[in-house]
């Protein structure tokens, strides 16, 4: 147990900055072991600050203090203690020049001033600038920044921070400066600065008011050929800003930095995004269509937070949604523009109802503005992302697309330049288009997934068919009684001949329903038959619906529904139903009818082949766990397992087909065509690898070899991987290492493929793993490729019946807690759902918490999750 237990911070306690800072000047000095900062703030009183407060209370943690004066005199009265320095009794308006001393070299948390792999990079979201300089580290203090970093020239001749370059020159010993100043107030999480030996690429961009914008882009000199992806995902990005949303780059320089060492995926810091290497980098040799989509997105993302963050940024840190709701959602509609929409929903929300879903049942749950946290690092979650995203969507929904932008023009007008919250966004939606959304707030301060039950009834007589829609939440930490939600329900009805029916006069074949009571009935006449209902198109709220549709219903809608995602959903409910019907011994057979609708959807030509890919891919065990109560994970397994076996097998020919007819050839591009039939073809072979085909193994060798992009290639590795073949699979493993080794981002990968097979991933695998000379402790990426993926994707071995997955997990967090607490709270997430679980895995579980949370020097990330799962 730790010696002081970890006050928590409260929503109720908000008090405007006792002081306000208009400007501030760094001058930063790098060395090998240590830098200097000296900064100059220049301070006022807030005038709209009640208190009236006399002493000046500045954040700051493992600074070591040089000097500290108060318009030009030193300060001898000062008082620092665990986290602060307080100044007593000072005037109304002053200046500060504080000077410490900081050692990057040894800032193992990744947060603040830190050095990866020889450079100097920051990452000050959200509490990290108080690791440089003592300072009012929060939101609502927003300042000009001018930041003049000196170093080594031959050492780091690129001097990057937040602006544009002022000044720059020789210094003595070698040394030179670079000056950037950055016209625009911002608080002191944007702040960035980088100092490296690195090569540029540049770019530009014309926006639409004909300013041209210098794009250039700072990579390690062996990354060089990584960056073409990532600068036109860039301007594609800009480009639809304007488009979509009317806003335009206010800066004349963009710069993005590639780093390896980093705790998140990336960071928006005011003109100089900093990246996770992983996050950005891309050539086809070595990265995958996925890889080149979630850097499509992620540089689309922080590009977006610009103004959806930077321009309009959050008040407090509960308020964190304000930009990272909005900016996913926006990110989001920025994809399914660039691609299929239909696709890029079905992954999303495959996402969401997995791990979103998870985490609103566990005891981590949360509203999408947190009333209280112990360490702000732990509420970037899947909630404050994206349910909070959900909810921005729910509001374009209901409004409108139209009304959509006018409110968000308004919102962006109204709080230009300032730090405000969650329900000023909804106010801005409000005044926009005179709709009411008090009862939609709920979805802000409301934890726990809804839950929606369906029933209908049809009157022959009359032509009239009635829907029926209760709704309920389930109680959450601290919140045991929820209001009812205001919930947009698309829907539409289907005729037995497929035909959509008209629902009003109007002749509309959909609508959205707009639940708002706890019971809400809708009726629709002039019906000659009972229709099939389909609900929820689009999943237009992030709720659990529960309807009984028949298997053959189900099976109706995945070819006739005129929505794609409730296709594919209807697609997943089947085999939800037929897998958790074997695990539960209702059947004994895997239901024919599940096979031939997946030989009709490979056999049926036009199909768009991503569509079928994934709706040829069973639910994944987590996703069979979340609808499971004391989930026995080897049952599920078992149950999954078998009905992938039976279904590969029925459809070997098709498969073989499939490869036949799909595979595309030539040059490689991430374009949807090439993207969708190589996912097709590679879902076919990995299925006809797993049941042991010949012809499938010979396949995948011989991809194997001559793959000529990294999406072929890997899909080849982990077709083998997963499969009984075991010399093969040994073979290609070992030359898959030695042709990439002198490449993290690619043996990033070759660990994640035996991490997470349930095949081989098991913890003497794992284990081997960790003692690779490749693995690095210190490396974010390595530690999430083979343990992260083991604990979170290897549910098969992590939830081993003897408990050696999560004792496993409990000792790698224990070690990484030491160093890098961050890393180490997110990793010990897969543990906190542990009442979910069959009673064996509980209790393993729940004993690797308890561990934890009697450990001596529980750092207070890892105290907040393990306390609050075993409370
Ligand atoms: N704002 C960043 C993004 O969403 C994430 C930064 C997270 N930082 C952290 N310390 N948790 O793009
Ligand atoms: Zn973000």
């Amino acid at each position: 147990m730790r010696a002081e237990q970890p006050q928590a911070v409260h929503l109720a306690d908000y008090r405007v900055p006792a002081f306000l800072i208009d400007h501030v000047d760094l001058r930063i000095e790098l060395f090998e072991d240590c830098a200097l900062v000296h900064s100059r703030l220049n301070i006022r009183r807030n005038p709209a600050d009640e208190s009236q407060a006399r002493d000046l209370v500045l954040n700051g943690e493992e600074l070591g203090l040089e000097s500290l004066m108060l318009d030009g005199r030193p300060v001898e009265n000062h008082r620092v203690d665990e986290g602060f320095l307080t100044v007593p009794s000072v005037p109304e308006h002053f200046h500060l020049d504080v000077t410490t001393r900081i050692h990057p070299r040894d800032n193992t948390r990744l947060e603040g001033l830190y050095q990866s792999s020889g450079m100097f990079c920051t990452q000050c979201e959200a509490e990290g600038f108080r690791r440089i300089t003592y300072f009012p580290d929060r939101p609502d203090v927003m300042a000009c920044y001018r930041t003049r970093i000196e170093a080594d020239r031959e050492a780091y001749p690129v001097l990057l921070a937040n602006g544009n370059p002022v000044d720059w020159g020789e210094l003595e010993d070698g040394r030179h400066q670079v000056t950037w100043e950055d016209p625009y107030p911002k608080p002191s999480y944007l702040f960035a600065m980088v100092a490296g030996d690195l090569v540029e690429k540049r770019d530009e961009f014309v926006t639409g008011s004909g300013r041209t914008i210098d794009l250039r882009m700072y990579v390690e000199a062996r990354n060089e050929a990584k960056c073409e992806h990532a600068l036109a995902s860039l301007k594609k990005a800009m480009a639809w800003d304007e488009e979509v949303y009317g806003r335009e780059y206010d800066l004349d320089i963009f710069m993005v930095v590639a780093v390896d060492d980093f705790n998140m995926g990336a960071m928006e810091n005011k003109g100089l995004n900093i990246f996770n290497s992983s996050c950005v980098l891309a050539s086809p040799e070595t990265a995958t269509d996925a890889a080149y989509d979630r850097i499509e997105s992620i540089v689309a993302h922080e590009y977006f937070h610009n103004w959806s963050g930077n321009r309009v940024t959050c008040r407090d840190w509960f308020q964190l949604s304000l930009k990272e709701g909005f900016t996913v959602f926006r990110d989001n509609q920025f994809s399914a523009d660039m691609g299929s929409p239909t696709v890029q929903r079905i992954d999303h929300v495959n996402m969401l109802r997995t791990a979103q879903f998870a985490e609103d049942a566990g005891p981590m749950a949360h509203p999408v503005r947190p009333d209280s946290y112990i360490e702000i690092a732990n509420f970037y979650t899947l909630t404050v992302y994206e349910k909070g995203a959900e909810v921005v969507r729910m509001i374009h929904t209901l409004l409108g697309p139209d009304m959509f932008r006018e409110g968000s023009d308004l919102y962006f007008a109204r709080h230009d330049g300032q730090a405000v919250t969650t329900d000023d966004f909804v106010r801005a939606m409000e005044d926009a288009s005179s709709r009411d959304l008090t009862q939609f707030r709920r979805w802000y301060e409301q934890a726990g997934t809804p839950e929606l039950r369906v029933t209908d009834a049809f009157d022959a007589e009359s032509g009239t068919y009635t829907l029926t829609i209760r709704q309920s939440c389930p109680a959450t930490p601290g919140q045991s009684h929820k209001e009812p939600f205001h919930i947009p329900v698309r829907m539409g009805l289907i005729a037995s001949d497929g035909e959509a029916l008209p629902l009003d006069a109007e002749q509309n074949t959909e609508t959205v329903l707009e639940l708002t009571d706890t019971e809400h009935s809708f009726q629709f006449s002039g019906l000659a038959e009972r229709p099939v209902p389909s609900l929820l198109r689009g999943f237009s709220a992030p709720v659990k619906l529960d309807y009984s549709w028949t298997r053959d219903q189900l099976m109706f809608l995945m070819s006739r529904d005129p929505d794609g995602f409730n296709r594919w959903d209807a697609g997943q409910k089947l085999a939800v139903d037929v897998i958790l019907s074997i695990q539960q011994g209702r059947d004994t057979e895997v239901d024919p009818r599940l096979v031939e609708a997946y030989r009709t959807l490979l056999t049926t030509p036009g199909l768009d082949r991503a569509m079928v890919a994934r709706m040829l891919a069973l639910p994944s065990t987590a996703w069979l766990i979340e609808l499971t109560d004391e989930a026995d994970v080897a049952a599920i397994d078992g149950a999954r397992h078998q009905v992938e076996q039976t279904v590969a097998r029925a459809l070997r020919d098709e498969l073989l087909q499939v490869r036949a007819d799909h595979h595309p050839g030539g040059d490689y591009a991430f374009e949807p065509g090439q993207v969708a039939a190589r996912s097709l073809s590679n879902s076919a072979l990995a299925l006809l690898t797993r049941i042991g085909d010949d012809q499938g193994r010979d396949q995948a060798l011989a991809q194997f070899d001559q793959a000529t992009n990294m999406t072929d290639r890997l899909a080849a590795l982990k077709a083998l991987v997963d499969s009984p073949f075991s010399q093969e699979r040994e073979d290609a493993l070992a030359r898959f290492h030695a042709d990439w080794q002198h490449d993290p981002q690619v043996v990033e990968q070759w660990f994640a493929a035996q991490s997470g097979s349930p095949w081989i991933g098991n913890v003497n695998r794992v284990t081997e793993l960790l003692a690779h000379p490749a693995f690095d402790w210190k490396n974010p990426n390595k530690v999430r490729m083979v343990i992260g993926v083991f604990a979170g994707r290897n549910l098969t071995h992590f939830h081993s019946p003897d408990g050696s997955g999560h004792r496993f997990l409990g000792e790698q967090i224990r070690r990484l807690d030491a160093f890098n607490p961050q890393i180490s709270a997110q990793l010990a997430q897969p543990l906190t759902r542990w009442r979910q679980y069959a009673p064996h895995l509980r209790d393993s579980m729940a004993g690797v918490l308890r561990e934890l949370r009697d450990l001596p020097d529980l750092s207070r990330d890892l105290y907040e999750v393990v306390t609050k799962s075993l409370g």
